[in-house]
């Protein structure tokens, strides 16, 4: 018969203790929550009701159900009060030594009979378990941050834990309103081991000046529709927090450097900059444990005149090329207000650039975003021309022709022949070094990339890529034109994959690459990253959308120009590619999207 967990215990009331006590509780089960002292304790008291006063704040819960939820709560310092309870969940500090201590103490403590469960998010469970005489009832249960919202419990199985505490876990974890995958003891287990690379990455970002913090979070919320950004995400995890796992998973999972972790890292730690707990870590903080982020020193004059200072007055706009993504740049330009100059290379182009943008802007009017005047208003906006030499005259050209280097730079040099003095140069490469194709031009400091995503009218950020030759007026201007185009532009330097695809694609290659160990299966790492870190999507699904030839793509550039062994495709990838599955639009990827 399933056990009834009717009381269990949480040791250690941090970030994540308090709030997994708050989840037992609100689902009516009785806590023994434990600190290490009396001081530690009323903070984790504070943590709780704090949490759901916000609740009860938010219309989320009632004003009976908070009390009776702190009802079933007792506080209290020390590991005996643990004696009756039929489970514990610790969430300490995330040392091995200090958590093998606790588990040979609560193996002495608790009855026999009674689960012991670690919350450790890198550490392995097998080596806690054998702190204890019963390590068959030792398990991990991996919850996510902030425990209360976050759907995924990630249940770890050593070699050793019996079958029917799985199975009873499991059925805890459904009780909770939990959706749990089980998974075996690896570090970092699935959301953990394709996140903290991500994590790190973004940090080394910010730690050698590549772009803001701001910026490198704007990039990741606004390019992938993730819930905070990295560097934020890193402040409510806790830097401290972050450190050890990323120390453990470099040294449990293969000594990958890119697991090392940034030395900005430790020295935050050193300083006390803990993030959101603290009041301070890579944001500053209203106080101590609030999520409100308030100015400090480094917080961008956001004004209008700051992000024009310095910046060329741009009335009239070249678009070159006739894909998509010209298409879509066009249409943000022209619906802006900008006079813009499409050159294709023929009427017969240009025909199918105006009929998709008559379409996209129709598409507007019928769901009532935009009036028929403005959507004439826009076409009127805009000259067709099948010659170059008609954008001798603008003030800013975005060249947006096939993604190959020879082209481009042809253009470019073309244009630089072409274009008035004072002109900025823009290409949409996604790939390609921006400074490549400036120095096919006589004016590198004019050059910028500006990359926008697609579909260009809906996604709201563009990268603005500024090369060692790009000047500071020339960036300007390109932020000015993103602000006007009413979107976020985010500066960053030239390398490969800018903020965005740098951090996204390595973190879906090594998705790949957990498939291909036989970690997990598809569907539990896209559960895993959706509920457990609010993806949009999984990183599978994902990589079905963008198609998986272009993903190898852009992953073997990185890897190309890092050198980085971590970055190296997965196998997999190539294979699928190989073999024809490019995702959605083979009808077959990671998943078969023909059967429906
Ligand atoms: N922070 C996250 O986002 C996150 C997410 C999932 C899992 N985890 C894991 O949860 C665990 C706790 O992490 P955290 O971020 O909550 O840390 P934290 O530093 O916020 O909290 C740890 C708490 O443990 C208490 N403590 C220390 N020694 C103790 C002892 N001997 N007895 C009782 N209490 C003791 C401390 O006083 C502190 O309140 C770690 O294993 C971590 O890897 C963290």
């Amino acid at each position: 018969m399933a056990r009834d967990f009717a009381s269990v215990g949480v040791v250690g009331l941090g970030t994540m203790g308090a709030g997994i006590v708050e989840v037992f509780a609100r689902n009516g089960i009785d806590v023994v929550a434990v600190e290490v002292a009396e001081d530690a304790m009323e903070r984790g008291r504070a943590i709780l009701t704090g949490s759901t006063d916000r609740a009860v704040a938010k219309g989320k819960l009632a004003e009976t159900d908070r009390e009776a939820l702190l009802g079933r709560v007792r506080f209290a310092v020390g590991l005996d009060a643990l004696h009756s309870v039929d489970l514990v969940v610790e969430a300490v500090p995330e040392h091995l030594d200090l958590k093998q201590r606790i588990f040979a103490e609560l193996d002495r403590v608790c009855k026999p009979e009674a689960i012991l469960a670690t919350n450790t998010s890198s550490l392995s469970v097998t080596e806690i378990s054998v702190a204890t005489s019963r390590p068959n009832q030792v398990i991990g249960i991996h919850f996510f941050n902030p425990a209360p919202v976050m759907k995924l419990v990630e249940v770890v199985r050593t070699v050793v834990t019996s079958v029917d505490v799985v199975a009873d876990v499991e059925s805890l974890c459904e009780r909770l309103g939990k959706v749990d995958v089980t998974i075996s003891d690896r570090a970092g287990f699935i959301a953990n081991a394709l996140l903290f690379g991500y994590l790190n990455h973004a940090v080394a970002m910010f730690e050698s000046r590549y772009a803001t913090r701001e910026d490198i979070d704007a990039a990741m919320k606004l390019g992938c529709g993730l819930p905070m950004g990295p560097l934020a995400l890193m402040d409510l995890i806790g830097v401290d927090t972050a450190y050890e796992i990323l120390d453990t998973m470099y040294r449990r999972g293969g000594r990958d450097r890119r697991h090392a972790p940034v030395p900005l890292i430790k020295q935050m730690v050193t300083a006390g900059l803990l993030g959101r707990k603290s009041g301070r870590g890579f944001y500053t903080y209203e106080r101590p444990g609030s999520p409100v982020v308030v100015p400090d020193e480094q917080t961008p004059v956001a004004t209008e005149a700051a992000i024009g200072d310095g910046a060329r007055a741009i009335a009239t706009v070249g678009v070159v090329g006739s894909g998509t993504m010209a298409t879509g740049i066009i249409e943000v330009f022209a619906k802006a207000g900008y006079e813009v100059v499409s050159v294709t290379r023929g009427a017969e182009k240009s025909a199918k650039v105006f009929e998709a943008l008559k379409t996209s802007l129709n598409k507007g009017v019928v769901r009532g975003k935009l009036s028929e005047a403005d959507r004439d208003a826009a076409l009127g906006r805009i000259n067709w021309s099948a010659t170059l030499e008609h954008l001798a005259d603008v003030d800013l050209v975005v060249e947006a022709v096939v993604e190959e280097l020879s082209v481009k730079k042809a253009l470019f040099a073309s244009l630089d022949e072409i274009c008035k003095p004072g002109v900025v140069l823009a290409t949409t490469t996604s790939s390609l070094p921006v400074i490549d194709v400036a120095m096919a031009t006589q004016r590198p400091a004019d050059v910028v990339g500006l990359h926008f995503f697609n579909p260009a009218p809906l996604m709201p950020l563009v990268e603005v890529v500024a090369t060692i030759r790009t000047s500071t007026e020339t960036t300007a201007t390109a932020r000015a034109v993103c602000a006007a185009l009413g979107k976020t532009g985010v500066v960053c330097g030239d390398r490969s994959g800018f903020i965005v695809n740098a951090l996204l694609f390595p973190y879906l290659n090594d998705a790949v690459k957990m498939l291909e160990a036989s970690y997990s299966t598809a569907d539990d790492i896209d559960h895993a990253m959706k509920l457990g870190c609010g993806y949009p999507m999984g990183p599978f699904e994902l990589l079905d959308v963008v198609g998986l030839d272009v993903s190898l793509a852009i992953q073997r550039e990185l890897y190309l120009e890092l050198r980085e062994p971590g970055f190296a495709p997965a196998p997999l990838l190539e294979h699928l590619v190989t073999a024809g599955y490019l995702g959605r639009k083979s009808g077959r990827g990671f998943r078969d999207h023909t059967r429906r």
